[in-house]
């Protein structure tokens, strides 16, 4: 089956946000007095706004009301958004643009399939609105990775079928999504964490089309 749509997660794939999502949740996490590191902040990557809270709240001894949740996920956003508005295009990850290209040149579709509300900002941002044929955030969906709907809207966005798409994710949750979708993942990062797919690379830069191509 030919290779006709490459679907891309966002935050650790195209751009490092995940350090401003870790530092907003740490500035919470600590006015909550709750303990958080990296090793939990590891569990939030791909996760949902509401379901990163919860991981979050696993460690507190006060029950939070809905409501008080809402108004906590918000003070994280706020903090969070506040220093996302410092992205440029310099901040895109290595290999991102001359990957874009490639698929460009060769008619071969691209998404965003991201979990965050701010996909569509984050894109903005970075100006690469001209490189996707789709941009597909958190307010796209329902259900948040692993659930494959991200996945499942931008194939059948394209009309393609799950073995014509490739998913590029940095996440365990979004590897879990795509192969739950039925489609093949390329994971970014680190292999000890990307247990879940065969293919693992460090950055965009240590692959090529025809080496994805190879893939199918
Ligand atoms: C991405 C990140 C997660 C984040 C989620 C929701 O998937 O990897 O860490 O929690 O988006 O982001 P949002 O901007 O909507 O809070
Ligand atoms: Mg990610």
């Amino acid at each position: 089956m030919a290779l006709k749509a490459v679907l891309f997660d966002l935050d650790g794939v195209i751009v490092d946000t995940a350090k401003f999502h870790y530092v907003a949740w740490k500035a919470l996490a600590d006015r909550l007095n709750v303990y958080f590191d990296e090793e939990i902040n590891e569990r939030l990557k791909g996760v949902s706004r509401m379901a990163s809270l919860d991981i979050i709240l696993e460690r507190s001894e006060t029950d939070y009301s809905d409501e008080e949740k809402a108004a906590l996920a918000t003070e994280k956003n706020e903090n969070y958004v506040a220093m996302v508005q410092k992205l440029t295009p310099a901040g895109i990850l290595p290999g991102v643009v001359d990957f874009l290209t490639e698929l460009q040149e060769a008619g071969i579709k691209s998404a965003v399939c991201s979990a965050s509300k701010s996909a569509g900002m984050i894109i903005d941002l970075l100006d690469l609105n001209g490189y996707f044929d789709a941009v597909l955030g958190g307010a796209d969906v329902s259900r948040p990775k692993p659930d494959p709907e991200i996945f499942e809207l931008a194939r059948d966005r394209f009309g393609l079928t799950s073995d014509e798409c490739l998913v590029v994710e940095d996440a365990y949750a979004g590897v879990e999504a795509a192969k739950i979708a039925g489609m093949r993942a390329l994971g970014i990062g680190d292999e000890a964490i990307l247990t879940n797919t065969d293919v693992v690379y460090r950055d965009m830069t240590c692959f090529n089309l025809e080496g994805v191509k190879a893939l199918f």
